[in-house]
């Protein structure tokens, strides 16, 4: 019989964030074993935790205390299913399996469907907060089998981040594919977000002629305040940063074309498939790439006119003016990822605690922000409020930055400065609040040409008009 005692918690992917959770849950008093198929990540692992590294799926399984539970983080998709087919002969009924990749919800959807009798426990989590968030406090989001819940909370809420007030980033978020959509959610805020923040330092570039060192300066005020968060104090730094080299900021000397894994465009999918009207998600998307057809865009340069307009107006109520649009701006993505989440709690049936949720975003994850406190308010107040905009709090934020959304809006179109979020955000608003838009001329086009019929204001019923004489 060994003596060596039986791990906790067993990972499978031993990339830095497999290896920062498992230095995580280290620190916090559990004890893990972790396997790669590579060698030398397996033995880098074992030398950076001092935790076993077995060479095989079967030792892992073996080494770990029943009923087991296991960690994947290895990259979403086919490894996902490589490993779990791997795994499936080593596992007993009540063993756990957490996938903490960046999935997609349909492939855990799939997945917990093809092991739905095998009485194997399984949990699709999002993880957020990066290789920093896995060491010191990811924001986890768990769902999946609630009866996995008991065993592995008092694990995940350990190494999750927590928020000011003590409270764990890590909470159950639902069943089937639930916390893998939330995540997914998450980071279509996070694109429409970062794009935002972008398009305010672009703004005070191209318009303001300012300089990286002097809007990191602006940033790191903005961080004092209401817009405080993760991504605004990242974005100080990276413009106070000085390349070594040349002397100049390194943010100068970046290529201008955005890269991405796809969560967003997930998000934006999934919106279009709800019938959830969510543009700024979607146009960070864009604007990604659009970003990407670098070559084109120097060619189109040459070809297409703009404005030749310079800016005459106050330099410093100018930024003031951008950083009211942003909080505007925000608020409205905000809202548009969390009318994507109640669309899906409907439609999948998922009973979403959209308060904890926001709760739980507060700290540890890439959109932890101020704001979300107050989102969480807005949502403990009203548990299945319609839209976040027209929480009585949201709606008088708006009313105090909505004009300054629509200055910045149009004081970038004149000057043909192209802020795709903020003019997105801005229709959302405007579309959302009004009480009249012009779908109907929509659906007198849509009769005429396909008789697809047309409901009147005037009286109840589907109408169909023959348009012209001929
Ligand atoms: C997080 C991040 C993380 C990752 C995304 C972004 O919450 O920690 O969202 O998951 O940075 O995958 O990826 P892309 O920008 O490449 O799509």
């Amino acid at each position: 019989m060994s003596l060596l005692k039986l791990s906790d918690i067993g990972i499978v992917g031993l990339g830095v964030m497999g290896e920062n959770l498992a230095l995580n849950l280290h620190r916090n008093g559990f004890t893990v074993s972790g396997y790669d198929l590579e060698q030398p990540k397996r033995d880098s692992f074992a030398q950076r935790t001092g935790a076993a590294a077995p060479r095989s799926l079967q030792e892992l399984v073996a080494g770990l205390g029943a009923p087991r539970v296991l960690l994947l983080m290895v990259p979403a998709g086919t490894a996902v299913d490589d490993v779990l087919a791997g795994l499936r002969p080593l596992q007993a009924a009540g063993d756990i399996v957490i996938d903490g990749g960046n999935t997609r919800f349909t492939d855990t959807q799939r997945r917990m469907a093809e092991l739905a009798d095998t009485g194997i426990l399984y949990v699709g989590a999002g993880v957020s907060g990066g290789e920093e968030g896995a060491l010191r406090g990811p924001a986890i989001m768990p769902g999946g089998d609630a009866r996995a819940w008991p065993r592995i909370k008092p694990i995940l809420q350990a190494i999750s981040a927590r928020t000011e007030d003590g409270q764990p980033c890590c909470d159950w978020i639902g069943p089937g594919a639930s916390g893998h959509y939330v995540k997914m959610v998450h980071n279509g805020i996070e694109y429409a977000d970062m794009q935002m923040i972008c398009e305010a330092y672009f703004v005070m570039q191209e318009l303001l002629g300012m300089q990286a060192r002097e809007m990191g300066g602006v940033f790191a005020e903005w961080n004092r305040g209401e817009l405080s968060s993760y991504l605004i104090g990242i974005t100080a730094d990276i413009l106070a940063h000085q390349d070594p080299e040349t002397g100049k900021p390194l943010v100068d000397l970046i290529v201008d074309t955005a890269e991405q894994k796809g969560t967003g465009k997930w998000a934006s999918q999934a919106a279009l498939d709800l019938g959830v009207t969510a543009p700024t998600i979607a146009d960070a998307v864009f604007a990604r790439t659009v970003s990407a057809v670098r070559a084109e865009r120097a060619v189109a340069a040459e070809v297409l006119s703009g404005p030749q307009a310079r800016f005459a107006g106050d330099r410093d109520a100018f930024v003031e003016k951008i950083r009211r649009a942003l909080l505007a701006a925000k608020v409205c993505a905000y809202a548009q990822g969390f009318q994507l989440l109640a669309a899906a709690d409907r439609e999948y049936g998922w009973d979403l605690p959209f308060g904890t949720i926001a709760g739980l975003w507060r700290a540890g994850c890439i959109i932890r922000a101020r704001l979300l406190e107050d989102i969480r308010g807005a949502y403990a107040r009203a548990p299945q409020l319609a839209n976040l905009l027209v929480d009585a709090q949201f709606a008088r934020m708006m009313a105090d930055s909505h004009q300054a959304l629509r200055d910045v809006v149009a004081t970038a179109a004149q000057h043909g400065v192209a802020v795709p979020a903020f003019m997105s955000a801005l229709s959302y608003y405007d579309s959302y609040r009004s009480r009249r838009l012009p779908a109907n001329l929509l659906q007198a086009q849509r009769d005429y040409f396909g008789a697809h019929t047309y409901q009147r204001l005037d009286r109840a019923g589907k109408f169909h008009t023959k348009w012209t004489a001929g």
